[in-house]
């Protein structure tokens, strides 16, 4: 293994180890992915003495480079040495209270260390020491886990969640993050010990959520989250969206499994973490909408704009950002529908400018995210859809080279027609406002000032306005 520990701050460490005559080693995620060959640049380095102590020694060896920072409270260090960011921690045992992902910690072995950790392939060691160095240490087979992409608990795994329940979503994470298999003890225990998950914090439910988003296919996730029951604890909107009902021999598709067929099909054209997020809320009106029709058979009238209303409630309830990233999402749920409906019907100049205003430059992220709502099983209807869809590509971007309309601010303001027909804010001045816009997005006038302006004294006549006399 010593090739995988080439770098030149092992030396050093291994040098402060053996100066302090203390076991030192190289831990958990770090050596799992060397192993999986995701280069890492976190460290975790366990020492059984004290991690201050030779955090303290590697940092004066390395000198001005190096950053140190200490966490007295805590009894860890860490030290940043080029992009390296390394943290010292002495080996401990921890026990739980039923109450509190809080630990109580006592110093321990090298062993009691391992046993406290939440999966076999996070529980692997490298000796650093000079007499050992590079000695994996595998006590619970977790290489042989690695090999078969499984993910386990080194211990009971009841005890292992209920200690901390986080780990419960970090289990099925790293199962969509590398594509790995809960073994079934552990996916067992999950269901079990669910409840628990109600003490952890929305913050750090929301990174894990995060890291199930942007992994290569998040439905991996989102299945396990539903299989196991936290679904319903940690995410109740989206699990609304399973099942297919069916009245006078008419169904629905399930919106569960078609909202992950449009995440997992989008998450293969982007990377863009709220993109995904518009691809997983897109539907999360469907439920509240639903209604059967005899005549029209199921209908999900204004699902997206209740979808749309849903939005800040779930962001702020899983505090995820309430901010521009929030707005975004809204406006993608808001919108989803427009491209398909127009490639349905005659794509006209004037629909194709109103869908470029409203989108803005978020148009592109739009049309990928409609691409990936065709889910249709019938080949004939994808291949119909898809072939609209070139058509609408083809025509916004005509209708955007022609009218310049993606970022179009309209060419009067609000102040000028207030002082052109001397007028103070009132609705009136927002009204004009609005019918010189729709006027442009019509193709009634064309984008520019002097049309606009001409315009926008044809229509005073229609308010009885006159305008005001220079002198
Ligand atoms: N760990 C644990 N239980 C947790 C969090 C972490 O047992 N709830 C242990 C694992 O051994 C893990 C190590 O602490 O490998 C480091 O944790 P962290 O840096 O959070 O995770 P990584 O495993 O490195 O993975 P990632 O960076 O992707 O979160």
């Amino acid at each position: 293994m010593k090739e995988h520990l080439q770098d030149k701050i092992f030396q050093i460490i291994s040098e402060a180890a053996d100066e302090l005559g203390k076991e030192c080693y190289v831990i958990g995620g770090y050596v799992r992915d060397i192993f999986l060959k995701r280069p890492s640049k976190d460290i975790d380095v366990v020492v059984v003495g004290s991690g201050i102590e030779l955090a303290e020694k590697v940092a004066q060896k390395l000198g001005k480079k190096a950053r140190l920072t200490v966490f007295k409270n805590f009894g860890t260090a860490q030290v940043k040495h080029k992009d390296l960011d390394v943290e010292f921690v002495g080996a401990r045992k921890e026990s739980y209270r039923q109450d509190s992902r809080k630990p109580v910690v006592e110093d321990g072995t090298l062993e009691d260390d391992l046993n406290r950790r939440d999966f076999t392939i996070n529980a692997l060691a490298l000796c650093l020491n000079k007499d050992r160095f590079g000695e994996l240490i595998d006590p619970f087979n977790g290489l042989e886990d690695l090999k078969n992409f499984v993910i386990r608990t080194p211990l009971n795994p009841d005890i292992t969640f209920s200690d901390d329940p986080l780990r419960m979503m970090r289990g099925i994470r790293f199962s969509a993050q590398l594509g790995f298999f809960l073994e079934t003890n552990t996916f067992d225990a999950i269901v079990r010990n669910k409840e628990r998950i109600g003490i952890i914090s929305k913050e750090r439910i929301a990174d894990e959520l995060n890291k199930i988003m942007m992994s290569r296919k998040p439905s991996v996730g989102f299945i396990l989250l539903e299989k196991t029951g936290l679904l319903e604890l940690i995410f109740p909107e989206v699990l609304a969206l399973k099942g297919a009902e069916t009245k006078d021999g008419i169904g629905h598709k399930d919106n569960f499994y078609h909202t992950l067929a449009v995440l997992d099909g989008l998450s293969e054209h982007t990377e863009n973490l709220w993109l995904r997020w518009a691809a997983l809320l897109h539907d999360i009106g469907k439920p509240g909408t639903k209604r059967f029709d005899a005549r029209l058979g199921w209908t999900f009238h204004n699902h997206n704009f209740i979808g749309e209303k849903m939005i800040p409630e779930i962001f702020r309830k899983m505090k995820l950002p309430t901010n521009e990233k929030m707005k975004y999402v809204q406006k993608m749920v808001t919108l989803h529908m427009r491209p398909i409906v127009l490639s349905e019907e005659e794509i006209t100049d004037s629909a194709i400018r109103r869908l470029l205003f409203e989108a803005g430059d978020d148009i592109d992220d739009l049309m990928m995210l409609c691409e990936a709502d065709i889910t249709s099983k019938n080949p004939e209807k994808v291949k119909r859809f898809r072939a609209n869809f070139q058509l609408v590509r083809r025509k916004l971007k005509e209708i955007e080279d022609k009218d310049r309309v993606r970022n179009f601010q309209p060419p009067i303001s609000g102040k000028e027609i207030m002082e052109t027909f001397h007028l103070p804010a009132c609705s009136t001045v927002g009204e004009i406002k609005m019918r010189i816009k729709d006027a442009i997005l019509d193709g009634i006038i064309p984008n520019e000032y002097e049309a606009a302006k001409t315009y926008m004294q044809q229509i005073a006549k229609e308010f009885k306005l006159s305008t005001v006399k220079e002198n």
